[in-house]
């Protein structure tokens, strides 16, 4: 077994490889509720277009093993495999994010702006809300989907959800949750 350190970079880069010849698996099906190229068309359902790749292939892992429970999705991932999954994430992530239509409550994204700088949100998700790594974009995500995502990682997340949004959230109340939810997803149409 002397060769396996050298086995194995030579096997990761296989994968990459093939991963990246692939087209990506099931696109029409992920459409059907995430809209075309990820961009969602249902207040409840979140847009993946320009989602950091890692975020959703931590995502899709955590919702294929039933570690996230998403009842909807339930079944769209069996079989696929990780080079699936790496294949997905990317495609998604190198979709563009069509901005949110709808009016913008002036008093509300100045609260929620107001909030999410003092409670940091963008030392993780970075100033401009756009993610980086495992940590998901904000900005121009779907208001309702924000709010209910918030208010589950606050009082009842479940097994697979990370605890830094547990804490992350920990003393805000609902209508904390509003106003950061209205300004994320209204993010940069500063009225
Ligand atoms: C029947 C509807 C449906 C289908 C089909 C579906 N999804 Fe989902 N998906 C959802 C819902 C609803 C959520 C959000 C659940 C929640 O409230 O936390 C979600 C969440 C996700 C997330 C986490 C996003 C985030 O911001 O937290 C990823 C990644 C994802 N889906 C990828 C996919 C991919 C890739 C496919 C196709 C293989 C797919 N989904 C098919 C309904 C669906
Ligand atoms: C210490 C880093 C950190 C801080 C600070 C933080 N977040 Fe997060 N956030 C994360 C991570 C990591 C995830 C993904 C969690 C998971 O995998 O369950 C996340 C997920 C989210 C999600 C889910 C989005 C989606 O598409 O599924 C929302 C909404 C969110 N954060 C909002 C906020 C807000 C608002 C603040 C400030 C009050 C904040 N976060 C502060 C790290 C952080």
């Amino acid at each position: 077994m002397r060769f396996i350190h050298l086995l194995l970079p030579a096997l990761a880069l296989l994968l990459a490889i093939s991963a990246q010849a692939q087209q990506p698996p099931r696109l029409e099906l992920c459409a059907a509720c995430h809209g075309p190229q990820g961009n969602s068309q249902n207040p409840q359902i979140p847009s993946l277009a320009g989602q950091p790749k890692i975020f959703m292939e931590n995502q899709l892992v955590l919702i294929r093993e039933g570690l996230r429970d998403i009842p909807p999705m339930k079944g769209t991932l069996d079989g696929l495999k990780d080079t699936d999954l790496i294949v997905l994430a990317k495609y998604f992530s190198e979709q563009t994010p069509v901005p949110l239509a709808g009016p913008v409550d002036a008093a509300r994204y100045e609260r929620g702006k107001a909030l999410a700088r003092g409670m940091l949100c963008g030392t993780c998700h970075l100033p401009d809300y756009q993610g980086r790594e495992q940590m998901p974009r904000l900005a121009g995500q779907h208001e309702r989907f924000l709010r209910e995502v918030m208010e589950e990682y606050r009082d009842k997340p479940g097994p697979g959800r990370d605890t830094v949004m547990t804490n992350a959230l920990g003393g805000l109340n609902n209508q904390h949750l509003d106003d950061l939810a209205h300004f994320l997803a209204h993010f940069g149409k500063q009225p």
